[in-house]
C-alpha cells in the first residue's frame, strides 16, 4: 500500500524569493531559487497532504499535486497565506525580503542629472512569526527555517524562540556555500527536544526527511 501518513492533512509551505518594487522595472530580490521549498512541497504532496504553495517567482515547474499560489511581494505572500488557511502545518522555506522600498514609484525612475535616487526602506510583514502568532488559526505545526553565517545553531535557536516557530532548519548560506540557488543542503533541525545536525544531502533528500518528521510528528500526537 502506498505511504500516506499525512493524509487528509492540510499543509502550507512558501517558497522562493520575494520581489520588493523600486519602479515598474526594477526590483529588489535575492539568490533564492525556491528549490528547497518546492521540494518540500512536493514530499508532503508524495506522503498524502493537501499541499498549498505559496511562491515567489522561479523558474521550477509545479511540484506533482500541489496547489501553486504565485506571489511576487512579501506583502502578497502574506495574505496567500493567510488565504490558504487552516492549515495543520505549516513550512516556511521562502527567502522573504526583509524591506520593501518604501513609496515604490509609479513610474520609471530617470537618470535627470541629479544624481542616484536616495531609497528609503520599510519592514516587511514577518510571515512566519505571524502564522506562528495566529492564535486559533495558527497551524498545530509551524516550521521555520533559518538561513544564518557565523554560529548557525545558535542564532537559529534564538530565532526559533523569538519567532515562536514549533521547529527551525538551520542552513550555512556564507560566502562559498551554495545553500541559496544550489543543488544540495547541509540542515540542522532544531527542535524543543534538541538539535539533529544531517549530513549534506540533496535538497529532495532534506525535503523526503524532513516531510517524514512532519508525519511522525503527526503519528505521535
Ligand atoms: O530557494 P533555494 O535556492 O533552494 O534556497 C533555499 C533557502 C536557503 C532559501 C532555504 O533553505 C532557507 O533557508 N529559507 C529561509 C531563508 C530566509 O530568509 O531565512 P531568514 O533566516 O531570513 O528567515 C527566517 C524565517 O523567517 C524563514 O522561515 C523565512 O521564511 C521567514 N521569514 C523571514 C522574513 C519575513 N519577512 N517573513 C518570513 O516569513
Amino acid at each position: 500500500a502506498a505511504h500516506k501518513p499525512l493524509a487528509g492533512r492540510r499543509a502550507l509551505v512558501t517558497s522562493g524569493p520575494t520581489h520588493e518594487p523600486i519602479d515598474p522595472v526594477r526590483y529588489i530580490a535575492n539568490r533564492s531559487s525556491g528549490k528547497q521549498g518546492h521540494a518540500i512541497a512536493g514530499a508532503l504532496a508524495r506522503l498524502g497532504a493537501a499541499v498549498t504553495l505559496v511562491s515567489g517567482p522561479t523558474r521550477l515547474p509545479d511540484p506533482p499535486g500541489c496547489a501553486v499560489v504565485p506571489i511576487e511581494t512579501a506583502r502578497e505572500m502574506l495574505a496567500a497565506c493567510e488565504a490558504a488557511l487552516p492549515a495543520d502545518v505549516a513550512v516556511c522555506a521562502a527567502a522573504v525580503a526583509d524591506w520593501r522600498v518604501a513609496g515604490a514609484s509609479d513610474r520609471k525612475l530617470k537618470k535627470d542629472g541629479g544624481g542616484p535616487p536616495a531609497l528609503a526602506l520599510a519592514e516587511n510583514p514577518d510571515i512566519l512569526a505571524t502564522l506562528s502568532k495566529a492564535g486559533e488559526r495558527r497551524p498545530a505545526l509551524v516550521v521555520g527555517f533559518a538561513a544564518e553565517t557565523g554560529d548557525v545553531v545558535a542564532t537559529a535557536t534564538a530565532k526559533r524562540a523569538r519567532k515562536g516557530c514549533d521547529w527551525i532548519v538551520a542552513n550555512d548560506v556564507s560566502l562559498g556555500t551554495t545553500t541559496f540557488g544550489g543543488a544540495d543542503n547541509t540542515v540542522h533541525l532544531i527542535r524543543e527536544s534538541g538539535v539533529e545536525s544531517w549530513p549534506t544531502m540533496g535538497k529532495d533528500a532534506v525535503a523526503a526527511r524532513l516531510a517524514e518528521a512532519v508525519a511522525a510528528h503527526f503519528q505521535t500526537v
